[in-house]
């Protein structure tokens, strides 16, 4: 009676079962993994977002599929500014970045073609691609100091449809090099470029970050969204920004004209309110590029010699520890739960390596320390 694509594994796994338990005795969790804005004690610009949204809701309904051309022309400036120029005509409106992946994969794919993604990354992807029957291959990326892409493991065979780099990568936090990225580009596939953390570069110079659209010669989709950009992830807006070989651009919108027409997600006032919510965003982005700079140094200070390393993170909002390989990543895990430290385990990401954990820099500072503190403590007992 089911499709398989919608089978679902409801088994709980070791370290949630053990998180739950913990909360459930009451115990006062150190949450390290905090990584929603809206409840992360972020301040927002409360005037501009209710100027931006006090008459959109009276808005009259225009199906637009891309998008209010108003709303695409402020996002073109958007993504222009950290790249090159991008009209709004090559600009999709889209509920979510998630969203945006579906639309990517139903304009690239059919069922049981295969997309290459990085690893380790983003845990979704896995199910945004079941959903839409699509088969991901991972490429390896690999740890010297930075991360790089393993180009070895950079395989396509006659299914291959397209490549995902996300840049920079939640969680390693890389942005990709010139070198991986023209190895890429040279497959000669599509890429689709998530750059939802492109704005919070921490060590990268910026010319890095529109890297995708600077290749060129193959058909880029760009995705971001107001979650990450204006820490606005309830008001559900994203995009998908296209360039490339004209051609091949013009075929892309017409085709994503179709998908988006048949589900018109994008609510009109959001839409509405998008130029505004743009200009305002600032309050918050900047709050956020304060904290995870705050936060990176305090890890680093903090693990400073302990036998636990951060390892170099180029932005975004994560950051991974490597712990010593005395346990392994599941182990160490509950071991900081037991100091009441909860941190996410490396496999989640498909990590190679089983000693890597996983923080998130948008936890609230003094959280942060405190839990840095402890699990330092941990980390030398168990060495
Ligand atoms: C790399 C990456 N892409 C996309 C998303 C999803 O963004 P959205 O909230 O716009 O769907 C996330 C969310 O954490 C993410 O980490």
């Amino acid at each position: 009676m089911w499709s398989e694509r919608s089978a679902v594994d409801a088994r709980e796994n070791r370290v949630s079962r053990a998180l739950r338990e913990a909360r459930a005795c009451g115990r006062r969790v150190l949450d390290l993994t905090v990584s929603n804005p809206t409840t992360s004690g972020l301040p927002y610009d409360l005037e501009g977002l209710s100027v931006a949204l006090r008459d959109a809701g009276t808005a009259p309904y225009r199906p637009e599929p891309l998008g209010l051309a108003s709303a695409r022309e402020a996002v073109a400036r958007e993504l222009s500014a950290g790249g090159p120029p991008l009209s709004a005509d090559d600009v999709l409106l889209t509920s979510s970045t998630s969203e945006a992946y579906g639309f990517a994969f139903k304009l690239l794919c059919d069922p049981g073609d295969r997309v290459l993604v990085p690893e380790p990354s983003y845990p979704l992807l896995s199910h945004l691609a079941r959903l839409e029957s699509v088969e991901l291959v991972p490429y390896r990326l690999r740890y010297d100091g930075a991360w790089h892409v393993d180009r070895t493991t950079l395989r396509i065979d006659s299914r291959t449809r397209a490549v995902v780099i996300i840049n920079p990568n939640n969680p390693t936090g890389h942005f990709i090099d010139r070198g991986d990225l023209a190895a890429i580009e040279a497959l000669g596939l599509p890429l689709i470029a998530d750059e939802v953390f492109a704005s919070y570069p921490l060590n990268t110079s910026s010319r890095d970050v529109r890297a995708a659209r600077v290749a060129g010669s193959v058909l880029s989709l760009t995705l971001g969204g107001l979650s990450k950009l204006a820490g606005l992830p309830q008001l559900k807006c994203a995009w998908l920004g296209l360039a490339g070989p004209p051609a091949q651009v013009a075929v892309a919108r017409e085709r994503l004209e179709l998908i988006a027409d048949t589900y018109l997600s994008v609510s009109t006032p959001v839409q509405v309110a998008l130029p505004r919510l743009l200009e305002s965003k600032d309050v918050t982005a900047g709050a956020i590029r304060e904290r995870i700079r705050e936060n990176l140094e305090a890890l680093q200070r903090g693990l400073a010699g302990s036998a636990a390393s951060v390892l170099h993170v180029g932005g975004g909002w994560t950051a991974v520890l490597q712990l010593p390989d005395t346990l392994e990543d599941e182990a160490w895990v509950l071991a900081l739960l037991l100091a009441d430290v909860w941190v996410q385990p490396g496999f989640l990401y498909d990590f190679e390596h089983p000693s890597y954990v996983v923080v998130s820099l948008l936890t609230p500072s003094e959280t942060l320390q405190e839990g840095v503190g402890c699990l330092v403590r941990v980390v030398g007992d168990r060495a």
